[in-house]
């Protein structure tokens, strides 16, 4: 594996291996790599002739008083595993490379970016997409993997994608759930063990929640109301918010659709903003 810090060097990597006909998987990380993210470079690899793993802490997605400056950095670790689980480059470029100081140009998705974590992060999805485009272009992959548990965030970029009419098939991984249930996170790291007990509450809820849908229950309004009084009754919990939406669209559902209704939660576990979603 080599690992490339270079902007020019990364596309002119790109470049040469589409014009020798091979294809580019990429799998666009902020690092700090988990079993999660270890699960979509296996997708990477199974579907592509070489892997490019990205790992930038993008300071474009972050809100001024979020953490962007606390966020692990761990890229001895994440070299290594990136090393063992088979990818073929490690695209690590530095901050100053991708947004120097005269930076001006965004993306902005206006429909599938608004609701749920776009109420509270106002300026998020638009660095996600905005970062997602630069490293597309820099990559020049065919497919790049990303991971359902951002189901939003996995939403808003391929309606970037299919707005935009970008040459890149974007392929979605499963979320990966540790033995208890909790869905694999890099912000898991911040939880103490109280706090971790506390969180496990939030797939428990959700698993509340899809049972209820498979015995029957149809209401939505039930549905969340039960979710929210399972999290609210954890005293280190504050529930941001439990929708059901749309899959495709991440926009409010008033009906259980098999197959396309998503259940979405985001809670505060004292300082820790966790989000999770199940379909239902
Ligand atoms: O999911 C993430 O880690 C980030 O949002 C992404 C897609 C790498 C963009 O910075």
């Amino acid at each position: 594996m080599q690992t490339i810090q270079s902007v020019n060097k990364m596309q002119s990597y790109a470049i040469e291996v589409r014009s020798s006909g091979d294809s580019i998987a990429l799998v666009p990380t902020m690092g700090s790599l988990h079993k999660g993210h270890l699960s979509l470079i296996d997708i990477a690899k199974e579907k592509a002739d070489k892997v490019i793993v990205s790992i930038f802490v993008n300071p474009t997605q972050f809100g001024p008083s979020e953490d962007y400056k606390k966020y692990p950095r761990v890229l001895k670790e994440d070299t290594k595993k990136c090393e063992e689980r088979g990818a073929d480059v490690l695209f690590t470029p530095p901050v100053e490379a991708m947004f120097p100081a005269d930076y001006s140009a965004y993306v902005q998705e206006e429909r599938f970016s608004r609701g749920l974590c776009g109420v509270s992060r106002p300026h998020h999805f638009r660095g996600v997409t905005t970062v997602c485009l630069k490293l597309f272009n820099i990559a020049l992959p065919n497919l790049a993997v990303f991971g359902l548990k951002d189901a939003q965030q996995c939403a808003v970029i391929r309606k970037m994608v299919t707005d935009f009419n970008l040459p890149v098939q974007i392929v979605i991984g499963p979320t990966h759930r540790d033995e208890d249930g909790m869905a694999t996170s890099t912000r898991n790291v911040y939880l103490t063990d109280l706090q971790r007990q506390e969180a496990l509450c939030i797939s428990k809820s959700l698993k509340i929640a899809k049972d209820m849908v498979d015995s029957g229950t149809k209401n939505v309004d039930r549905i969340v109301a039960e979710v929210t009084h399972h999290l609210s009754s954890k005293r280190r919990i504050r529930v941001i918010y439990v929708q059901v939406v749309d899959r495709d669209t991440m926009e409010p559902s008033n009906e259980i659709i098999r197959g396309r209704s998503l259940l979405c939660a985001a809670a505060w576990v004292d300082q820790t903003r966790l989000i999770d979603n199940i379909e239902l």
